[in-house]
């Protein structure tokens, strides 16, 4: 059986870390499974605190955005004076973050692109969503209105629960298990339709074949209610205080219940894995037996 979690016992944002343990992180994250390191905590300074309320965030985006190339913050009703420390706890963590991967996948130094970070303050059970934003749903991410073109996303995720309650995640099969049970019932990708969404702007950028595989087999997923409740599958739950990093394009996971978690995505080319073999990317080619991008 495929293991679904990987234990990594590091308690250090920046390292040093082990030759052991670098093997053993990058390996399991290309794997497509879930390093979990139960002691790396995300530590709240005393002044800190206030901002783990769910009165910081917008009803309307329920998520708090931060975007560390702009230093821009979204989705918050704070006023603008009391939102300085609240971005600067964002900050912080998308620091501590990128100083993780970098030191911890020394594979990737200097080759991950640091994308959005955000704030969960949202109780993630019981949110109301069409099906396809219903992430209580088992499935692979894919970001529909912004292709990445083969890019992998990699994801740094942090429990900061002040009460002691766990994120409760679901994690599925492998995604070669995913591709082989999805893939023949998979529309074929269209180049017209593509170029379409392009100038309406419904995605950004071109949608390539690889993009069209990954977004109808997300939908696909939580379409399929029988193979939601019958797949095989784990229920994960990370208390506070703990940390998970997954490439969220090739793991299988839903997010049952939880409150207050931080979350950064970094984008990582293919050829900068260690294995690119392993990629979604290569499987979907293997797959389908032609190129996707
Ligand atoms: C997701 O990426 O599906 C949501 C993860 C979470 O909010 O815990
Ligand atoms: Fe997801």
């Amino acid at each position: 059986m495929f293991d679904r979690i990987v234990e990594l016992e590091i308690n250090d944002w920046a390292g040093p870390f082990t030759k052991e343990n670098s093997a053993q992180a990058t390996e399991a994250l290309e794997n497509g499974q879930v390093v979990y390191c139960p002691n790396l905590a995300f530590e709240l300074e005393e002044r800190e605190k206030r901002y783990i309320s769910t009165d910081v965030a917008d009803a309307k985006s329920k998520n708090i955005r931060y975007d560390i190339h702009t230093d821009e913050l979204g989705g918050t009703v704070l006023p603008p004076t009391e939102q300085v420390g609240l971005q600067q706890l964002v900050r912080r963590f998308a620091n501590k973050s990128r100083e993780l991967v970098e030191n911890l996948f020394p594979d990737y130094q200097g080759k991950l692109t640091q994308a959005r970070t955000s704030f969960r303050p949202i109780e993630a059970q019981g949110r109301p969503a069409s099906y396809r934003k219903d992430d209580t749903r088992l499935h692979v991410d894919a970001f529909p209105s912004s292709p990445t073109a083969g890019k992998r996303i990699l994801r740094v995720f942090t429990n900061v629960n002040p009460n002691g309650m766990p994120r409760h995640w679901r994690v599925g099969e492998s995604f070669p298990q995913v591709v082989d049970k999805f893939i023949s019932k998979l529309p074929k990708p269209n180049k017209f339709a593509a170029k379409l969404m392009q100038i309406t702007r419904i995605t950004r950028g071109e949608r390539t074949p690889y993009d069209h595989y990954m977004h109808k087999l997300h939908n696909a997923m939580k379409a399929d209610l029988e193979y939601q409740k019958f797949v095989s599958q784990e229920d994960v739950y990370f208390p506070p205080g703990s940390t998970w990093i997954v490439f969220s394009d090739q793991v299988s996971h839903a997010v049952m219940s939880g409150q207050f978690m931080f979350e950064q995505t970094f984008y990582l080319s293919v050829k900068d894995m260690a294995d690119e073999k392993k990629s979604p990317l290569r499987i979907l080619e293997r797959a389908v037996g032609r190129e996707l991008l």
